[in-house]
C-alpha cells in the first residue's frame, strides 16, 4: 500500500512550547503563512496548538496537524485511545498525521502500536499514519506484520546527524522522511565555523543554509521558532536552492554531532 501523502516542506514544531506558548506562536505562524504544525502528546500542548490553530480563523482543511504518542500507548487498544485523547485535547475531530513517537525497542510493543494505527486509519480519526525514531530494523518489522509502510518517519536529521541508511531505506519505501531539530535545536551547530562560512559565502543565514540543505536532500522539515522574523526567514529558506558542492560540503559533516537525543533526554 503506498500513501497520497501531502505535505508542506516546512512545519512549525512547537516543543518545548507549554499551552499559552503554543496557542500564541501556533496563530502567528498561521498568520506568517505555516501550513503544518507539528505536536506531540508528550509536549504537553495539544491544547494550546488547537486554540492556535483555530484563533487563526483558517478552516481546519488548511491546516496540516500532525501529533504523535507515547510507549505506554503501545497496542492496539492504546494507539485507538491515544488518538482519542489527542483529538479532545487539540478540540478536532480529526488529525492529518498521527505518529509513535518512539520505537522504544526495550518495550517490543511498537509493532502492536502500528497495528492499532493502522485498524484506527480507516475510522476516519486520522487521515495518516507514520512513525518517529524508527530505523530499517524497526520498519521492517511493522512492513512484515501488517503489509502498510509508514507515510512518514520523523528523524533527528542536520548536517552533523545526517542517516544516510535511515534516509534510503525510507526512499526506497516511498516514505516520506521529515527532520526534527534540523537547526541542531539551538545548540551551536548555527554557530559551527564551517556553517557561517558557507552561509556566508551563499548571502545566506546559517540557519537558512541549513533548511536549504534539508530540502535540497529531499527533505520535509519541522522547526521550532518563537520569533516571527525567525518564522518568516525559515519559511522563505524552503524555497532556496543550493550549488551542488555546498549541499555536499554540509552534507561531508556527518558524523560529527556531539551528541543524539534519545526519549530518555525528553522523559518519554
Ligand atoms: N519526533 C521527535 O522525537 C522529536 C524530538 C524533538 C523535536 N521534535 C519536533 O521537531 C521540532 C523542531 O525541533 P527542535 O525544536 O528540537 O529544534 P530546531 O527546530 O532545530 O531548533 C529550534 C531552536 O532554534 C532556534 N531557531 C529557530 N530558527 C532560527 C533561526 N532562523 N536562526 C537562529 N535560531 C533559530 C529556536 O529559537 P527561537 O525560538 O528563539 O527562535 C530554537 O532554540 C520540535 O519543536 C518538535 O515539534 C520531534
Amino acid at each position: 500500500m503506498t500513501s497520497d501523502l501531502q505535505i508542506p516542506a516546512l512545519g512549525l514544531g512547537t516543543w518545548p512550547l507549554d499551552d499559552d506558548g503554543a496557542e500564541r506562536v501556533v496563530a502567528q505562524a498561521l498568520e506568517i503563512g505555516y501550513r503544518l504544525v507539528d505536536t506531540a502528546f508528550a509536549y504537553g500542548n495539544e491544547v494550546g496548538v488547537g486554540r492556535g490553530v483555530r484563533a487563526s480563523g483558517l478552516p481546519r482543511d488548511q491546516v496540516f496537524i500532525t501529533t504523535k504518542f507515547n510507549g505506554d500507548s503501545h497496542s492496539v487498544d492504546g494507539a485507538r485511545i491515544a488518538v482519542e485523547r489527542s483529538l479532545e485535547k487539540l478540540g478536532t475531530d480529526y488529525v492529518d498525521l498521527v505518529l509513535i513517537h518512539w520505537p522504544m525497542p526495550w518495550q517490543d510493543r511498537y509493532v502492536q502500536a502500528w497495528e492499532g494505527l493502522v485498524a484506527v486509519q480507516g475510522s476516519g480519526l486520522v487521515r495518516h499514519i507514520g512513525v518517529s525514531n524508527f530505523l530499517p530494523d524497526h520498519l521492517d518489522r511493522i512492513i512484515a506484520a501488517t503489509g502498510v509502510a509508514p507515510a512518514l518517519d520523523q528523524l533527528q536529521i542536520n548536517p552533523r546527524w545526517t542517516q544516510p541508511e535511515a534516509r534510503a531505506f525510507n526512499a526506497a519505501h516511498a516514505i516520506v522522511t521529515q527532520s526534527w531539530s534540523p537547526l541542531g535545536q539551538g545548540k551551536g551547530l548555527l554557530e559551527v565555523t564551517e556553517i557561517v562560512d558557507l552561509a556566508r559565502a551563499q548571502g545566506l543565514t546559517p540557519a537558512q543554509l541549513v533548511l536549504a540543505w534539508h530540502r535540497a536532500l529531499g527533505l520535509v522539515v519541522v522547526a521550532k521558532s518563537s520569533d516571527p522574523d525567525r518564522l518568516r526567514a525559515n519559511l522563505a529558506a524552503v524555497e532556496l536552492t543550493l550549488p551542488d558542492d555546498v549541499v555536499a560540503a554540509l552534507s561531508a559533516m556527518d558524523g560529527t554531532e556531539p551528541h543524539v537525543l534519545s526519549p530518555l533526554t525528553f522523559g518519554h
